[in-house]
């Protein structure tokens, strides 16, 4: 039923029981987390046989005759370069293999623009002002980075085929100080949402302003599928953008922190020829070559793009139970109560929860306060400001399934009880809130 319909004294009734239940859960002493998107321990065992695979097979010598363990290679070993390029669709020239985490990509490539410039341009630090396009709810690291450097961030809004591309279109036209849109253009962190062929057509064709604009398309859950047969699939950005005649206007990013070890996984960058080679000249003031160990042996366990979705399917098979039991627990307690909505993704890492407006920050104080951490409220938005204070993002992937159901338990009780406050917030008049009791 409808909390909106219920009477007062209903639902003063039914926030007694809840605050009870809340009670007796807080008493649990729980300490567990929904917070970030990392992958359980035995999603990381389906990896671990890797670290065997260099020394039982190749000696160290890579395809180039180099020796992986020691220096050179700047731009990533050939067989690295191969299997990216393979599993991105784009040529071995729109390659360059970086580091053990694409967010170090990302925040250097930002970092260089800045520091030198794109293809020519001036440098972002002899600017008065750049600005960058953030579609929201996103990823709290694009914000930072955007903060780190002083980019002032401007929200757009999304729908289930992406953001708004008449506000992009029109943002990006007319105001040059506009460098940059942050895209997570599949299982969008945290909304789960996949651009339509028609978004990514529309970002191809964009006419920026701005000579050094580009699309930072974050390609990080490319592959990462919850269901065997229902695969939801993009456009190529980078093959699009060349055929709209702006082979230069994307770079994207990827790695394989989900796929194998976050945080030691191989990344790449994709892009344009003229990017590529742009990004190996600064990398070379940076580094003499990442880490060739790593790349080879990454590259001999997931070795092709069929062999690496085999192996993305034994993910989705740890994954999907508790995406599903995260679902079903919220539907059966929240589906007919009208006081929230939350995405049901195919795939990534989270699911996104938009509780009533002016709750979700309440409600995320209310579960830590019984032992339960989620990402902070507002974190999903530039600034850490949500401007309804409504979005809360769910990573079930790290606890095992049972401290998942009891996280969720908890969360439901918080969410019931701050959206009774908040309902009678706007009914009440003449009712005091004293101790978790609401009083005539
Ligand atoms: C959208 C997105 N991009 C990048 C990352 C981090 O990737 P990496 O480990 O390659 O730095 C994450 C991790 O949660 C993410 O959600």
């Amino acid at each position: 039923m409808s909390f909106k319909n219920m009477t007062i004294d209903e639902l003063i009734g039914l926030r007694d029981e809840l605050w009870a239940k809340y009670e007796q859960k807080k008493s649990l002493n729980l300490d567990l987390s929904m917070a970030r998107g990392k992958p359980e321990t035995a999603q990381l065992d389906l990896s671990t046989p890797m670290l065997d695979k260099v020394r039982e097979s190749t000696h160290f010598i890579c395809e180039d005759g180099m020796d992986v363990r020691n220096y050179g290679v700047l731009s990533g070993i050939t067989e690295a370069r191969r299997f990216f390029a393979n599993i991105l669709d784009v040529g071995m020239d729109n390659i360059v293999i970086y580091g053990t985490a694409s967010l170090t990509l990302m925040y250097d490539t930002v970092a260089r623009a800045y520091i030198k410039g794109i293809l020519g341009s001036k440098p972002w630090c002899k600017l008065d002002k750049v600005k960058f396009l953030c579609p929201v709810p996103g990823y709290d690291r694009h914000f930072t980075i955007c903060e780190f450097f002083g980019i002032e961030m401007i929200n757009i809004p999304m729908d289930e085929n992406g953001p708004d591309m008449d506000m992009v279109e029109r943002l990006v036209s007319e105001d040059e100080s506009i460098k940059g849109i942050w895209c997570v253009p599949k299982y969008s962190n945290p909304s789960g949402i996949v651009y339509s062929d028609e978004v990514v057509r529309r970002f191809a064709r964009l006419r920026p302003a701005a000579k050094d604009f580009r699309i930072y398309w974050d390609n990080a859950y490319f592959i990462h599928h919850l269901y065997r047969d229902n695969q939801p699939e993009i456009l190529n950005i980078v093959t699009e953008c060349e055929k709209a005649g702006n082979p230069d206007m994307v770079y994207e990013f990827c790695s394989t922190s989900k796929i194998t070890f976050p945080g030691s996984g191989v990344s790449a960058l994709a892009a344009s020829k003229a990017n590529i080679d742009e990004t190996i000249k600064f990398m070379g003031a940076q580094t003499i070559s990442h880490d060739k160990v790593n790349q080879l042996r990454h590259v001999m366990f997931l070795q092709n793009k069929e062999q690496l979705k085999e192996h993305m399917m034994k993910h989705a098979d740890i994954m999907r139970p508790k995406f599903e039991k995260v679902l079903d627990m919220l539907e059966a307690e929240l589906g007919d109560a009208d006081i929230a909505t939350w995405t049901k993704p195919l795939g990534g890492y989270f699911i996104s929860f938009d509780a009533m407006d002016g709750c979700a920050k309440k409600i995320v104080e209310m579960c830590s306060d019984a032992g339960i951490i989620l990402t902070d409220a507002g974190a999903t938005y530039p600034y850490g400001n949500d401007p309804r204070d409504s979005n809360i993002r769910i990573a079930p992937s790290f606890p095992p399934l049972e401290e998942l159901i009891t996280a969720c338990e908890v969360f439901i009780i918080c969410v019931k009880i701050v959206s009774i406050d908040k309902i009678l917030e706007s009914k009440k008049k003449g009712y005091i809130k004293t101790n978790g009791t609401y009083y005539r």
